[in-house]
């Protein structure tokens, strides 16, 4: 059992917490937001995170799991803490390091003597050196261990990692971090802290080029008449490429994907090199955005001035109430820019909430979306899209196109129904 701090509660912070309490460490959680703070130490989770709720409830019955206002309150006794704190993307696309660098500035004297920091949140290659300069902290360690924590399944990622990276100038400081997950027995990789922070952007911009790609082979597989999803089920048992993060869709989207990709684009200019391969990936994702926004248009009779839109998602992917860098906001914006009327259903979004365009009607059920639609497109993976009833659908709606961004429904059911239905890459 270890004594831990974690720095920021959002959805690594409380996941990294949660998990380590449920691993037997004694944890303690700070965030400067007082009424986040009461509501968590109630037991109330405020995102949508699959296990979460059970894991912070379990904790808190326990009592090995705590949450109070401000870092300096948190750290005192911890003999490993870890900051998870925003890492925004600044005006010129790198990482915003003000959130880092706050709350190392306030943790420093608080710090317990030979304590260790750690670099959850996602920061720019060098940024251990960063966090040492503005600890001045002499005694204190500083060691990077990156997240590759899902929204959706965050608890499950962190229980079930893949490996566990921890970068580290000081051999023991890292091998203190690595053997938090020791219950785990995880694949642990050790490097200095450049390489452990390079992991984490690589990782993110592999997987955004591998779905750049996949888009692209849509648009041929448009073309020549083929269907992508055979096709990426025929490329993905070759185990050199591997049957993940294939599916094709209306872009991808999210927190992390946009900010870290152009944050490493900055990055490698930073560092001599010129990665046009990935601003060719991020670009291609903005085109996706287009060609979805396309289809809808050419479903709705050739323009959208005038036409009603139903859509039905607007979280960035299913299983999560997260609407930051959402495909489906990208392309509700392009509709309502060419006059669309645009009314929209998402089992965990409702009006009231931040991050939607002001001229979006949001329905209550997905039903309700509809009545009126000339075309309806789905924009989000929720399963409950799956089994509504094609029937149900033309008795409330009078057009019959649809545009099936995530191809998630049955295409034979929605025919059979009247409907003329249009996926990506088939
Ligand atoms: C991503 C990474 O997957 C995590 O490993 C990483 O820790 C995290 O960013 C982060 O840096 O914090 P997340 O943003 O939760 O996680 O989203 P993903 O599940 O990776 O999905 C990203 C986007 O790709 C979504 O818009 C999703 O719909 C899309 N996607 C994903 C596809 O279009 N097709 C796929 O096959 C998979």
């Amino acid at each position: 059992m270890t004594r831990l701090a974690i720095i920021g509660t959002g959805y690594v912070g409380l996941t990294t917490g949660v998990c380590f309490a449920h691993l037997g460490h004694e944890v303690v959680c700070a965030d400067t937001d007082a009424d986040k703070v009461a509501r968590l130490s109630r037991g109330e989770v405020p995102i949508v995170e699959h296990r979460l709720d059970e894991l912070l409830v379990e904790g808190l019955h326990k009592g090995n799991l705590r949450f109070v206002v401000g870092g300096a309150a948190a750290v005192t006794d911890a003999e490993i803490v870890f900051l998870c704190v925003p890492t925004p993307q600044g005006e010129d696309g790198s990482a915003d390091l003000s959130y880092v660098e706050a709350a190392c500035a306030e943790i420093a004297k608080s710090l317990a003597y030979e304590a260790i920091v750690v670099n959850k949140s996602t920061v720019p290659v060098g940024s251990t050196r960063v966090v040492e300069r503005v600890l001045r902290r002499p005694d204190v360690r500083v060691v990077s261990n990156p997240e590759f924590l899902r929204e959706g399944s965050a608890v499950d990622d962190f229980l079930r990692p893949d490996r566990v990276v921890v970068g580290c100038e000081d051999r023991a400081a890292g091998i203190a971090v690595a053997a938090l997950y020791d219950e785990i027995r995880p694949p642990v990789l050790i490097t200095d802290p450049a390489s452990a922070e390079t992991i984490k952007y690589a990782a993110n911009a592999f997987l955004a080029t591998k779905l750049s790609f996949v888009n692209a082979i849509a648009a041929i597989c448009e073309g020549v008449g083929a269907d992508v999803d055979d096709v990426m089920v025929g490329i993905g048992y070759d185990k050199r490429i591997g049957s993940e993060y294939l599916r094709p869709g209306p872009g991808w989207g999210g927190s992390c994907f946009g900010k870290d990709s152009r944050a490493l684009l900055n990055i490698a200019t930073e560092a001599g090199y010129e990665f046009d391969l990935l601003a060719g990936v991020i670009a291609v994702n903005d085109e996706q955005f287009d060609r979805v926004t396309d289809k809808i248009r050419v479903a709705a009779g050739g323009s959208l001035g005038g036409k009603t839109v139903a859509v039905w998602g607007l979280t960035f992917k299913a299983r999560t109430d997260d609407l930051r860098d959402s495909p489906a906001i990208a392309i509700i914006n392009r509709l309502i820019a060419a006059g669309a009327t645009v009314r929209a259903f998402d089992p965990t979004v409702n009006a009231a909430k931040p991050g939607l365009p002001g001229d979006l009607t949001i329905s209550p059920d997905a039903i309700g979306a509809i009545v009126g639609a000339d075309v309806l497109a789905v924009l989000t993976e929720w399963d409950d899209f799956r089994w509504i009833a094609p029937a149900d659908v033309a008795a409330a709606m009078p057009g019959r196109s649809v545009v099936d961004g995530r191809n998630l429904l049955d295409r034979t059911a929605w025919q059979h129904a009247g409907f003329t239905l249009v996926g990506i890459g088939r």
